[in-house]
């Protein structure tokens, strides 16, 4: 693993070690995949203009993230079956954010229970990701086991009435392999093993109908902060705080849902605009360097947060993978920091990066 010095390098040893179904499922985007493609290259459409002789000799990464302490503010994104990647699943993911110091959002989907998760990483910051089913007693089921295990806020992905189309899951047959399970469901009667099965049958289940209301209703059965994930638009981010929402995440689920939306490095700053510091936000969506959350963080996120790179980590090497793709991405923003001539991760605003006139 000493070879894997980059975000990029992990994905292809990752790419070596998974099997098809399981590379693909992870790396795939909805449709064209040009929503994929966009959250990356947004970052390259902005540039760093950096500041010199200032004393840059210490650094401080340590920032405040809904009212808690993170070392440097990179977190995991929630993503289903971390089991598929490496046999540690979720519970090597959230060790890592432990040791690191960082958040771990522990998908609804997981092949690990919100209880394992929470004895595995008891020191672990750990949100849990919800949707709403149509049986609403899931949903609250899942509420109350994530407030008893300690986890310290709910996320509620409002980005998937439905599932996009990942076509190469479709080509595939995407199955999760029967020795795996969706474990906080009970598995009678809820097959994800068979061909094609493991997304439709989650579909069947989910409530298309969620409104406004449904929040409202999600707040009335629990006293845990929420955060709203999937928000895109300054209007949204209106709403969300009208109706008291503690967070606002900006995200386009990794491109895997609403192909040809917008990069979400794009719709931050009219977000942030609209918020105007009432509450965090934070952001998603093609981050695989330090500058690349150096950016964000300059156009206004709180704190960002990683999906497949920190899916390449773990399917690398467990724990010790995951956990190096955080330090990596710590140690890049780090010196990005000090050839930017910034001290304090605190700094950081949008005095330090300019739009590129050439994309
Ligand atoms: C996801 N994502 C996701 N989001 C969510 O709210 N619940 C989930 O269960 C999942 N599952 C999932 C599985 C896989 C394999 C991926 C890649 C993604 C979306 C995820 O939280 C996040 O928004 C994106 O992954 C961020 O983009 P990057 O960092 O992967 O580019």
């Amino acid at each position: 693993m000493d070879k894997l010095i980059c975000i990029p390098d992990f994905e292809q040893a990752a790419s070596k070690i998974l099997t098809s179904n399981a590379y693909e499922y992870y790396k795939s985007g909805a449709d064209d995949e040009s929503t994929l493609s966009d959250n990356k290259q947004a970052y390259q459409r902005w540039l760093i203009k950096p500041r010199v002789l200032r004393d840059v000799s210490s650094r401080k990464l340590v920032s405040t993230v809904l009212d808690g302490k993170v070392n440097f503010p990179v977190g995991v994104s929630p993503s289903a079956m971390q089991k598929l990647a490496h046999p540690e699943g979720e519970l090597g993911m959230v060790r890592a954010v432990e040791q690191s110091g960082s958040i771990y959002i522990l998908s609804t989907n997981s092949t690990c229970s919100i209880e394992e998760v929470a004895k595995a990483a008891p020191a672990a910051r750990k949100w849990f990701q919800l949707y709403v089913f149509k049986d609403r007693s899931v949903s609250v089921g899942l509420v109350k086991r994530a407030e008893a295990a300690g986890f310290e806020a709910l996320v509620l992905t409002v980005d998937a009435p439905l599932f996009g189309r990942r076509r190469a899951n479709i080509r595939n047959r995407f199955a999760l392999p029967s020795h795996l399970k969706l474990a906080n469901f009970p598995s009678e009667g809820f097959n994800t093993s068979d061909k094609g099965s493991a997304l439709s049958n989650l579909d069947k289940i989910m409530d298309q109908s969620v409104t406004w209301d449904d929040f409202k209703w999600l707040q009335s059965i629990t006293k845990l902060p929420i955060v709203l994930k999937g928000i895109m638009s300054p209007e949204d981010a209106k709403m969300a705080l009208a109706y008291g929402a503690n967070a606002i995440f900006v995200s386009n689920h990794g491109g895997r849902q609403l192909d040809t939306v917008f990069a979400t490095l794009d719709a931050l700053p009219a977000i942030v605009k609209e918020v105007a510091g009432r509450c965090d936000v934070y952001v998603d969506g093609g981050i695989s360097t330090g500058s690349d959350v150096f950016k964000a963080l300059a156009l206004g996120a709180t704190m960002v947060f990683i999906g497949r790179p920190a899916l390449w980590g773990l399917s690398v090497s467990g724990q010790v993978g995951a956990k190096r793709v955080l330090e990596i991405l710590r140690d890049e923003l780090d010196l990005t920091m000090a050839l930017s001539g910034i001290s304090d991760v605190k700094e950081i605003d949008s005095q330090y990066v300019i739009r590129s006139s050439l994309l």
